[in-house]
């Protein structure tokens, strides 16, 4: 739903913060939008504050909430075995969120993803701004549409521009590439492995570029 601005209580905006750890802390009072209110924690990102590629996902799923670490559930699995063929190693790269709080509904016990909205991912671009200002990675990667259009301010069509690089107005390259998550979704083998080898090919790619 839509919140009305005198419903969103003070949330911190500590500038003063000057490494990954210090600003992960403020966010832990994050109260830009309401996504704050049904999640268990802030899932901030997560890597060397020096690493040279930042790879962003969409939000954290229901094992990222609870653990409070990004891409540790189901799609953090593939997303690291894939890392790992590729031969980039996670430790060394920095891996966040474009939203940081996972928004969900209730179905009996189960909370099911749900997409967050432009506002919400708007609203979270600050965080996402402050860790590239204090990174300055020489590469981003887009983890699927909803971080391409965090990071690059526009709807960015995936299955056409996947495994190209956009630059921003910035300078930061950012490689495009779809969400780990869509390989999970597909249940026939052959197209699966199809896949899977496509985004082994763009984390390939993103090894050079790195
Ligand atoms: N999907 C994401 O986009 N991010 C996570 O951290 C986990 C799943």
């Amino acid at each position: 739903r839509r919140w009305r601005k005198d419903e969103l209580p003070e949330t911190a905006e500590d500038d003063g913060a000057s490494t990954i750890p210090e600003l992960s802390e403020v966010a832990k009072a994050c109260r830009r939008c309401p996504l704050w209110r049904n999640a268990t924690q802030t899932v901030f990102g997560e890597g060397p504050d020096r690493a040279k590629v930042i790879f962003v996902g969409e939000q954290p799923g229901d094992q990222e909430d609870l653990a409070g670490k990004p891409f540790v559930g189901p799609a953090g699995k593939v997303f690291d075995a894939i890392l790992d063929d590729a031969g980039v190693d996670r430790l060394k790269v920095y891996v966040t969120n474009a939203v940081k709080h996972f928004k969900f509904e209730p179905r009996g016990k189960r909370r099911i993803h749900s997409k967050p909205n432009a506002g919400e991912v708007q609203a979270c671009r600050w965080w996402l701004d402050k860790e590239l200002d204090l990174i300055k990675p020489n590469l981003a990667v887009a983890l699927g549409a909803t971080a391409a259009q965090s990071l690059l301010g526009k709807v960015v069509p995936i299955m056409k521009m996947r495994g190209t690089v956009v630059q921003r107005d910035d300078g930061l390259p950012v490689f495009v590439t779809i969400h780990p998550s869509f390989i999970l979704r597909i249940r026939e083998p052959a197209n699966k492995q199809a896949e899977r080898e496509r985004f082994l090919q763009d984390m390939k790619a993103v090894k050079k570029l790195m």
